[in-house]
C-alpha cells in the first residue's frame, strides 16, 4: 500500500512520481504518465507566481500606505512588514493534478486553487492526489468542467482569479478570451503552446493564422517569432476587453513556449494596441527583417507642458525589396513587437530562483535561461552568426567580434536565450551588414558570383567605422558561467510525449508524440547548444488536430 498523506493506494495499481514536494499517484496500466520534461515548465512556474505574488503585495501595501501619507520605506523602518496577499488561482486544464498539488504546497499562502480538467477520469486522479498529498478539497478544489465554461462563469470581478494557468495539449488559443477575462486587474496569466509546428513551421501557416490572428516566419528567429505571434494573440484577446498584456517572462523552451504576462484594465493603454503589433518583412535572399508597426501613437507637448497624444496610421517603410540584396519578402505577422520581458521581474525572478535553488530540481537550468533573458537587448528578433556569413559565404565570425563591433559602434548586443548563436540588436540593419562587410574584408574570402546575394551585399559601400577591439559588452556573465539550455536526461527517450491514448485518460502532460521512425528531440545539457529547428519534434498528433 502506498500512504503519504491519510489516503493509501493499492501499490499494484499506482506508481508514484515525486517532483518538487508533491507526490503522485500515476495508474501502471500506461495510459496515464508522468512527463519529467515538463518539470522545468512547473519549476518556473512556481518561481513567477511567487514573484508576482511579491510585486503584488507591494503594490497594494503602497497604495493602502499613500492614503496614510506613507512609504515602504518608511513603514519598514518602522518595523511594519508586507501585509500578506492571498492568491486564488484557476488550473484551468489541470490533467492529474500534479501542477496545483505543487502550487498547493509550494507557494505559502494560497487562498485555494480551483484545479480543473474536462476528462472525468483526470478529476477521479486529482481527488486522489490532493487526498494523498494530505492537502484539504478547499485549498485544492477538484472540479469538473470545460476550461471555457468555468472562466467565463468568473467574469465579474469579485470573482476573477488572481492567477489563471492554462497548460493545453497544443494550442491555448482556444481559451485566451475567456482567459484575459477571468483574470483580475494586474493578475497573472501562465500560458503554454506545445503547437510549434504551427507557431514555427511553414506547413500551417493559414492555421497559425486562424489560431493566433498572425502568420508564422521560418526564419532563423523562429522561436521568438512563435513567442510574439502568442503574446500578439494574448495582447488582442485581452484588447477586446478593454484589457492590455504586460508579459513579465516569455520562455522558448526544448518543443513548446511559456509566456508570463500581466493582465491589467486600461482603456487609455488599449488604445495602442495597433502601435504594438508589427508585420514582419523577412528577406528571402539574405535573411534581413524589416518591422511594420500597424498604428502609430505621436505623443506632442504643447509650450505649457501638456501632453497631447494621437493615435493614427503608420507609413509603410520596408521598402518593395531587401535594402541590403534587392531580394522579394515574405510577410508574417502581424505579431508582438514590445518587449518580451519585465526587465526588473526577470531580476527578482532571478534572485527568488537562487535563493530557493534547493526546491527546485531544474534550478540550474533556471538560472541559466533566466540570466540569459535578464541580458536580451529589447530589440525584437535577431540574426544569427550562421546566416549573416553563409549569405556572404565568409568565415565564420564569432559573438566576441560580432559583439565588439556592435558596441564599439555604439549600439546594444546580445544572444537570445531562444538562440546561443543569435545577434540581438538595436543596431539599424545596415550597421549589420557593413560588420559582416569588414569581416569579409578581413579575408580571405571567395570573390562571389556576379549577380549573387552576397555581390550584391558586398558590393555596397560601409558606411559605419567597424572596430573589432575586444569590447566587454561581447562578453557578458551568461558567457562566463555554464548554462544549462536543455533538461538533463532524465531517461531513455524522454522527448516529448502523446497524449494518452485516444480515450484521454488522466495525464500528467503529454504534449507532442514524435512520428513513428523519427527522433525524439535531442537533449543538450550542455552550454552553448543551439535549440534551432531540428530539436522541434514532427508531432503527429498535434497536427492531425492542427490542421
Ligand atoms: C497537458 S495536460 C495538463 C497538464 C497539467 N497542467 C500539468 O502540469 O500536470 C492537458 C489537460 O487538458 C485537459 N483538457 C483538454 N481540453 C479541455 C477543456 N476544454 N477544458 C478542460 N480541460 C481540458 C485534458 O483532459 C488534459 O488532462
Ligand atoms: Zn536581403
Amino acid at each position: 500500500m502506498a500512504a503519504l498523506g491519510e489516503a493509501t493506494y493499492n501499490d499494484e495499481q499506482f506508481n508514484t512520481v515525486s517532483e518538487g514536494q508533491a507526490t503522485i499517484l500515476f495508474p501502471k496500466n500506461n495510459e496515464v504518465f508522468y512527463n519529467p520534461v515538463q518539470q522545468f515548465n512547473r519549476d518556473m512556474s512556481i518561481a513567477a507566481i511567487r514573484t508576482w505574488r511579491d510585486v503584488v503585495a507591494e503594490e497594494r501595501w503602497a497604495k493602502t500606505l499613500k492614503k496614510e501619507g506613507k512609504t515602504i520605506d518608511e513603514a519598514k523602518a518602522a518595523g511594519e512588514t508586507v501585509p500578506v496577499f492571498k492568491p486564488k488561482i484557476l488550473e484551468a486544464l489541470a490533467a492529474s493534478g500534479l501542477r496545483s498539488v505543487r502550487y498547493a504546497k509550494e507557494i505559502p499562502d494560497l487562498d485555494h486553487i480551483l484545479c480543473n480538467d474536462l476528462d472525468p477520469e483526470a478529476v477521479e486522479s486529482i481527488k486522489r492526489n490532493v487526498a494523498f498529498n494530505n492537502l484539504s478539497e478547499e485549498l485544492v478544489r477538484p472540479n469538473l468542467g470545460d476550461a471555457k465554461i468555468v472562466m467565463y462563469q468568473h467574469l465579474m470581478p469579485k470573482d476573477h482569479y488572481h492567477v489563471v494557468d492554462l497548460d493545453p495539449y497544443g494550442s491555448a488559443s482556444p481559451f485566451l478570451d475567456a482567459g484575459v477575462q477571468s483574470v483580475s486587474d494586474g493578475g497573472l496569466m501562465c500560458i503554454t503552446c506545445t503547437d510549434m509546428q504551427v507557431l514555427a513551421g511553414a506547413n500551417f501557416t493559414e492555421t497559425c493564422f486562424t489560431k493566433y490572428g498572425g502568420m508564422p516566419l521560418r526564419g532563423e528567429f523562429t522561436h521568438e517569432m512563435a513567442l510574439r505571434l502568442l503574446l500578439g494573440a494574448v495582447h488582442t484577446a485581452a484588447a477586446k476587453n478593454k484589457r492590455y498584456v504586460e508579459p513579465l517572462v516569455s520562455c522558448s523552451i526544448d518543443f513548446y513556449i511559456r509566456v508570463f504576462v500581466r493582465v491589467h484594465v486600461s482603456p487609455i493603454e488599449v488604445k495602442k494596441t495597433a502601435s504594438k503589433l508589427s508585420l514582419v518583412y523577412l528577406c528571402q535572399g539574405c535573411k534581413s527583417f524589416v518591422l511594420q508597426p500597424m498604428g502609430k501613437v505621436t505623443v506632442t507637448t504643447s509650450e505649457n507642458g501638456k501632453e497631447t497624444t494621437k493615435y493614427g496610421l503608420s507609413t509603410h517603410h520596408a521598402g518593395a525589396n531587401c535594402a541590403e540584396c534587392g531580394s522579394n519578402f515574405h510577410i508574417g505577422g502581424p505579431a508582438w513587437n514590445a518587449p518580451l520581458h519585465s526587465k526588473p521581474f526577470v531580476k527578482r525572478m532571478l534572485a527568488h530562483a537562487r535563493a530557493n535553488a534547493a526546491n527546485y530540481g531544474t534550478s540550474k537550468r533556471m538560472e541559466g535561461m533566466l540570466t540569459v533573458i535578464g541580458e536580451e537587448v529589447d530589440a525584437p528578433l535577431y540574426y544569427t552568426l550562421r546566416a549573416l556569413t553563409t549569405a556572404v559565404h565568409c568565415n565564420s565570425i564569432s559573438l566576441i567580434d560580432m559583439g565588439s563591433a556592435l558596441a564599439n559602434a555604439g549600439y546594444q548586443f546580445s544572444v537570445s536565450h531562444a538562440n546561443p548563436i543569435a545577434v540581438k540588436t538595436n543596431a539599424p540593419q545596415h550597421v549589420v551588414w557593413d560588420v559582416i562587410r569588414a569581416h569579409v574584408k578581413r579575408g580571405p574570402a571567395k570573390e562571389p558570383a556576379e549577380g549573387s546575394i552576397a555581390a550584391k551585399i558586398l558590393a555596397k559601400e560601409i558606411t559605419t567605422a567597424v572596430d573589432f577591439k575586444f569590447h566587454k559588452a561581447s562578453n557578458p556573465p551568461s558567457r562566463k558561467i555554464k548554462l544549462v539550455r536543455f533538461q538533463e536526461n532524465p531517461e531513455k527517450n524522454w522527448g516529448p510525449k502523446a497524449r494518452a491514448g485516444k480515450k484521454r485518460k488522466a495525464n500528467a502532460d503529454a504534449p507532442a508524440q514524435p512520428k513513428r521512425g523519427k527522433k525524439a528531440p535531442k537533449t543538450e545539457p550542455a552550454a552553448e547548444q543551439d535549440i534551432a529547428e531540428d530539436a522541434l519534434p514532427e508531432d503527429a498528433a498535434m497536427a492531425e488536430d492542427d490542421q
